[in-house]
């Protein structure tokens, strides 16, 4: 199978059979399937069964009957029932025109993309049928927002909110996305590397029906963003927690069993720093390894910078404690706060840099 087009809806009865019969025409010549992947309290799957009789086309329907991670998930759900070597996701109210599934098909085709962006904000794309002003100035904002957030990792698309986009199935990772509210494109970019390319998209008015997005929405993106944002810094963070309680640990345990402070310390050090590195490579970087240097690489450059970092650490807190009125503790709170900052910096920009 050359193609598989992928419509999560959630009540779209009356858009079905246009649909279906639009993109069957624009597809002709195409070897392709239809999946609708339908969350809908309506009639929608019995409308889709019966169009399904209608068209050489073939369309198939997976109805969910509970919709875990809502358009998102649906999403998810489709793309790995997809058999299609390119999967092109859109919209089920003809909001996005089928009539650009092919110009989708052929970037990704001519090109070593993985994903295809079909963008409203390039050269011959519109958002015109984003109804009214103040929902266009929304996704104008959320779009900016969310560039500014991430100046790398969405990989330059102008578009990181269209819900229109096809995928190379076998170089895009499911795994360890967290699908939640209507913005799925964004959270497939922002946590692989990926090749990309876009086409331009004109944004229809809706056909029937009304649009599912509401204030739940929102609050979904505004959680996404910081999970992107930050989840691998607080994880981070509690690892190293970990490791500096794990390390008081064994240095008072050594002790017990008469082993001097100073050894007992640089024990304690090396301990954990192979434990943060073992738990930092299965649960903070786990999707970075793979196009990261090797993993003997990885462990050297931990095990230097960590160690050094720490040396200079101890040797700062001797100079300022001793020049200065300030309590060793505080000042060691604040070099702890630094050096962790660096060495987060150190693992994601050097260790595991794509
Ligand atoms: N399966 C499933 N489950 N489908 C859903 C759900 C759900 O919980 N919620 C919405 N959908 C379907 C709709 O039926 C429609 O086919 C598509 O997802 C988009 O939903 P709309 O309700 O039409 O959303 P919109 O027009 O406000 O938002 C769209 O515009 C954005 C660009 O501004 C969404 O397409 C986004 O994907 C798009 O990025
Ligand atoms: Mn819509």
């Amino acid at each position: 199978m050359e193609l598989s087009v992928v419509i999560p809806t959630f009540n779209e009865a009356p858009n079905v059979a246009e649909l279906v019969t639009r993109i069957e025409k624009a597809v002709a010549g195409t070897d392709a399937e239809i999946l609708f992947v339908d969350d809908s309290t309506d009639d929608t799957p019995d409308v889709v069964t019966q169009v399904a009789t209608e068209h050489e086309i073939p369309v198939r329907l997976l109805h969910r009957d509970v919709a875990v991670g809502g358009l998102s998930g649906a999403v998810i759900a489709g793309l790995r029932q997809a058999t299609g070597e390119w999967a092109v996701v859109m919209d089920g109210d003809l909001q996005h025109r089928p009539e650009t599934i092919p110009s989708v098909l052929a970037q990704g085709r001519a090109t070593e993309a993985d994903v295809v962006v079909a963008s409203r904000h390039v050269d011959g794309g519109s958002s015109d049928g984003l109804s009214g002003g103040i929902r266009r100035a929304v996704s104008q904002l959320s779009i900016k927002v969310t560039k500014a957030l991430f100046p790398s990792r969405l990989h330059g698309t102008t578009d990181p909110m269209s819900g229109f986009f096809g995928v190379r199935r076998d170089s895009v990772k499911l795994d360890g996305l967290h699908p939640r509210g209507f913005k799925i494109l964004l959270e497939i970019l922002a946590r692989q590397p990926l090749e990309i390319r876009e086409v331009p998209l004109v944004f229809d008015a809706r056909l029937a029906g009304t649009s599912k997005a509401d204030m739940k929405q929102g609050i979904a993106l505004g959680r996404q963003l910081f999970d992107l944002k930050f989840g691998r810094i607080s994880g981070f963070a509690a690892i190293g927690a970990l490791g500096a309680v794990a390390n008081l640990v064994i240095l008072w345990g050594l002790q017990q069993f008469g082993v001097g402070y100073l050894a007992a310390a640089c024990i304690a050090a090396v301990v954990t720093i192979i434990g943060n590195f073992l738990l930092q490579e299965r649960f903070i970087f786990n999707d970075l390894k793979a196009g990261a240097r090797g993993v003997w690489k990885r462990w050297w450059h931990t095990f230097a910078f960590n160690g050094t970092e720490s040396a200079i650490r101890t040797f700062a807190l001797w100079v300022i404690v001793e020049n200065t009125n300030l309590h060793s503790v505080l000042v060691q709170a604040g070099l702890i706060v630094i050096g962790f900052s660096l060495r987060f910096l150190y693992q994601s920009r050097v260790v595991y840099k794509q």
